[in-house]
């Protein structure tokens, strides 16, 4: 079984950090923390059952996860690793407490982080039933979530935040279409900018939703302000001239 779990690791991921500590001498710290050994054997565990047949490169290296393309046969895929190690636990609870849908779970250091991909598995799901637009959600198991990849053979799906000055108003008025339907799913995304949504093919599509709350847990207020907020900034520099009352407007549920 060592043996084999080696065999998998050594061909199937492990290149990636030889490949980029070559490449970039100064990216390997930031990029060290991911591969704990448990993380490695979720790894291993995803790549056996034939979830995913093979881990691409990293799209993104973020502070509390990374995301990488994978692929299973021709499909490519979008694989988000929270990192055990550098994530801020006790911030995490207060997005899980008060939410019923994860009750009577005892949540400890190490329970807490599986529980914040399952949260974020759980949040895609329920968005994707109700039609937002996010990836479809694939697979999930301990700390790794397996999901729809936004973009193509050639490069994932810019960030609004990238395309800002180059999108279309009608862009604008998609993500207000997209911000009634999470609305009306009951969920606030609670993280809602240009860094958390991706424009593909002139549509746009959320994502980063781990943090999402139903709308009776005790922050949602609050993050629905917050959101509301930023996305009058970034409407308003598409050029939609929107304030936030006549957002929350639109978006409201009828
Ligand atoms: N399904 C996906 N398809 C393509 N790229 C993705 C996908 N999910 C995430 N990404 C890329 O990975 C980055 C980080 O993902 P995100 O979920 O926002 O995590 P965080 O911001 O917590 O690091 C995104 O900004 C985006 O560039
Ligand atoms: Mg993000």
């Amino acid at each position: 079984m060592k043996k084999e779990i080696d065999k998998y690791l050594y061909e199937k991921i492990i290149p990636y950090r030889q490949e980029r500590r070559e490449k970039d001498m100064d990216d390997r710290k930031a990029y060290g923390g991911v591969f704990d050994k448990r993380t490695l054997l979720a790894f291993y565990k995803l790549l056996k059952k034939g979830v995913i047949q093979e881990v691409e490169f990293p799209i993104s290296t973020g502070k509390e996860g990374d995301v990488f393309r994978a692929r299973r046969d021709d499909e490519l895929l979008a694989v988000k690793v929270y990192r055990m190690a550098t994530i801020n636990y006790k911030g995490l609870s207060r997005f899980i407490d008060g939410d019923d849908r994860f009750t009577h779970i005892h949540k400890t250091k190490d329970t807490i982080i599986f529980l914040w991909s399952r949260k974020e598995f759980r949040n895609l799901g329920d968005y994707y039933n109700r039609g937002v637009s996010v990836p479809r959600p694939v697979a999930l198991w301990k700390n790794i979530l397996v999901m729809e990849y936004i973009g193509d053979e050639s490069r994932p799906a810019p960030l609004l935040k990238e395309v800002l000055n180059r999108v279309h108003r009608e862009i604008g008025y998609e993500i207000i279409e997209e911000m009634r339907k999470m609305l009306k799913a009951k969920l606030v995304h609670g993280d809602l900018s240009e860094y958390n949504i991706l424009i593909w093919e002139d549509k746009p599509y959320i994502i980063d939703v781990a943090q999402a709350v139903p709308i009776n847990h005790p922050l949602a207020n609050e993050l629905f302000l917050r959101d509301v907020k930023n996305m009058v900034r970034v409407l308003n520099k598409i050029g939609l001239g929107i304030t936030k009352k006549e957002l929350i407007k639109e978006i409201e549920v009828i």
